[in-house]
């Protein structure tokens, strides 16, 4: 069992020594990491000794143990104020509880009762503390990271699954990837997986009522990875409505760190939904004339839906040099400016679709556009 860490507040150095002897007879459990004569001291004492429970004296000079109550509770709440107090300071003691002490023992004190006020004090918000840090972690902040293009084939596939691959291995993030190009979504084809489980598992008996249900319909990638596949036939994608949509979000949600999506290339309402709740979208567009003005009229789109550039992301795909149009161009052009470029590398990136092994699944850093994606993850998040 770990020791109870104790700071020892009191101006008087004798009654510091003999809380200090009282304590120490109780070894096993309690440990006096540190003293202070005064409030400033203690607040200065805390970072670097970390204790569980201060015992504060009310008077003492510099700054008053009701004024170091008050700052520690705002700056470091884990820490357990126990006031130590004579009777006559009763109306302090009220306002210490108020400022956020969370204990008072009556000096004089004994041995028995010392100890006893510490231990419970300690049981009762330790464990409070605990709860408390298990449910921020049960309901966590899920980031929705969506890649868009207003033209197919630029590349939208192929960086939303090896950017699921590093956010779940280089970062360790748990991540769910989402096909939810219905129609034609391959991202089966780039995992090599045919024949899985898909959404469409998930919806087809009516109603999507918990995380268990699609969990059964999630393949798992990687320890960290799962994926969520598009129908395998075009005309299914017909019974996956918007409500299923946002069940399948809603019930993910607090499961995963991040969610990535596929999306088709229409503005419809599936994919009006995630583009709305997304935090960023990867707008992802290539080098050529036609892509880049179908990017902008999906900008102007995107404008008019009131998403700022804080969420909406430029990517140029497939960029080289040898294109005829420079980076700078294009920077002019859209006034956000690019926010990833990944390079044109057809051989490593077929090979990779025809293998079904996505490049960024081992030695990525090797790679110009392992190194590309792995860039992009890190501003993404
Ligand atoms: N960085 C790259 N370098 C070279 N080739 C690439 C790169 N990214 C994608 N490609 C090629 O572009 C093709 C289309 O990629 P992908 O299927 O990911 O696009 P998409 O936007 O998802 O298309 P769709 O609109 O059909 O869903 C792939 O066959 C792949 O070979
Ligand atoms: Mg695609």
């Amino acid at each position: 069992m770990d020791k109870i860490k104790i700071l020892i507040a009191d101006d008087i150095k004798e009654t510091r020594d003999v809380i200090k002897k009282i304590l120490s007879l109780q070894k096993e459990n309690i440990e006096v990491v540190g003293e202070a004569d005064n409030g400033e001291e203690v607040l200065k004492l805390i970072p670097k000794i970390k204790p569980d429970v201060v015992l504060m004296d009310i008077n003492m000079p510099i700054l008053n143990g009701l004024e170091a109550t008050e700052r520690i509770t705002t700056e470091y709440p884990y820490v357990m104020v126990i006031i130590m107090s004579v009777q006559a300071e009763s109306e302090y003691l009220k306002k210490a509880m108020f400022h956020g002490a969370k204990e008072y023992i009556i000096k004089p004190f004994n041995y028995d009762s010392l100890i006893e006020t510490i231990e419970t004090t300690y049981q009762k918000y330790k464990t409070r503390q605990i709860n408390r840090v298990e449910g921020i972690r049960q309901t966590r902040t899920t980031k929705i990271i969506s890649f868009f293009s207003s033209k197919g084939g630029v590349g939208k596939s192929v960086l939303s699954v090896n950017t699921a691959l590093v956010l779940s291995k280089a970062e360790n993030k748990k991540v769910l990837l989402i096909d939810l190009d219905l129609q034609f979504g391959d991202i089966g084809m780039l995992v090599n997986q045919y024949n899985q489980k898909n959404i469409f598992n998930a919806v087809e008996d009516g109603q999507i009522d918990s995380y268990e249900k699609i969990k059964s319909c999630l393949y798992e990638c990687n320890g960290n990875l799962d994926i969520l596949f598009a129908p395998p036939k075009p005309e299914t994608a017909e019974y996956i409505v918007k409500e299923n949509i946002e069940n399948i979000i809603n019930l993910t949600k607090n499961q995963y760190d991040v969610i990535i999506v596929d999306t088709g290339i229409n503005f419809n309402d599936i994919t009006l939904y995630i583009l709305d709740v997304s935090e960023k979208i990867c707008l992802v567009s290539t080098l050529d004339i036609i892509a880049l003005k179908n990017t902008k009229l999906g900008l102007e789109v995107m404008e008019s839906l009131g998403y700022d550039n804080q969420k909406v992301k430029l990517v140029i795909n497939r960029f080289n040099s040898k294109y005829g149009i420079s980076k700078n161009e294009v920077e002019d052009a859209f006034k956000n400016g690019i926010f990833a470029v990944i390079p044109d590398e057809e051989k490593i990136v077929i090979n990779s679709i025809n293998k079904g092994e996505p490049f960024c699944n081992n030695n990525y850093q090797k790679l110009k556009i392992g190194k590309a994606i792995e860039m992009m993850c890190q501003s993404l998040i």
